[in-house]
């Protein structure tokens, strides 16, 4: 009896696994609406203590890195810990849309969502850029399961046709965790964009075994990779500023 439940799991496994590896490991999916985008930048506003025109916002905060960076720094940390931002990137998603994602064959899942970061990215500058990297190494305590993810939501305040880019390397999910080296925290922002950040990836054989793909994400839609996905930022650059608001999240099953 013992043994043919076993079994059972093993099939039911074999079956999630199959669907989810047959994948290549990332989709866009629009999951916010117009209406979270525009109350979040609302939000960053308030955070970085501007009342203006949402137009001028870029400008306001630019202009505050160059003149006060300490004060940019602590608005900065404030982004990053609103509860505010992270609610109404995480109350307003669309679960449907996310669990289609995942064809588990009526086995039932959860979405534990993990983590959560906004990121501001200044126009024209690439010291924040991050090297070939899989998220599952930068947060291996929140993103366990192999079916783990990323949702990555790029926005900016004044151009709605905005098309924001990552770089991904197709399929290399599959093969799960890698090795990633370590930079030495002094020189992680001035090595090369490929190796840039905390951690990097520096197996040419690997890299270059994966098509490379950079796919596009248009103002108010997400990119949702799996967190074993191998990924950098990309060289474009861009006028405005790039808010990213990221979830990561587990899936239970
Ligand atoms: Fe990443």
């Amino acid at each position: 009896m013992v043994f043919q439940v076993i079994i059972s799991l093993a099939v039911n496994h074999q079956r999630m696994n199959s669907k989810f590896f047959s994948s290549c490991g990332w989709s866009v999916k629009k999951l916010h609406s117009k209406e979270v985008i525009k109350n979040a930048l609302i939000l960053i506003s308030k955070i970085y203590d501007f009342q203006g025109d949402l137009k001028e916002l870029d400008n306001h905060i630019v202009n505050l890195y160059r003149t006060n960076p300490e004060r940019a720094g602590e608005y900065y940390d404030k982004l990053n810990n609103s509860k505010g931002i992270m609610i109404l990137f995480k109350d307003k998603i669309k679960f449907k849309s996310l669990l289609n994602l995942y064809n588990f064959h009526g086995h039932e899942i959860q979405i534990k969502f993990t983590n959560f970061q906004c990121l501001v990215m200044l126009p024209n500058k690439s010291n924040e850029n991050l090297g070939w990297h899989q998220d599952s190494k930068y947060f291996s305590k929140d993103l366990k399961t192999k079916y783990s993810g990323v949702i990555w939501t790029p926005f900016c305040t004044n151009n709605l046709k905005s098309k924001f880019n990552l770089d991904i390397l197709e399929n290399s999910h599959i093969s799960g965790g890698i090795k990633h080296k370590k930079n030495k925290s002094m020189f992680r922002k001035e090595v090369i964009n490929e190796k840039k950040g905390r951690y990097f990836i520096d197996n040419e054989k690997k890299l270059n075994f994966y098509s490379k793909l950079s796919p596009s994400v248009n103002w108010g839609e997400s990119l949702i990779i799996n967190s074993n996905l191998i990924h950098k930022s990309s060289n474009d650059f861009s006028e405005n500023i790039r808010f990213t608001a990221i979830w990561r999240y587990e899936i239970i099953y």
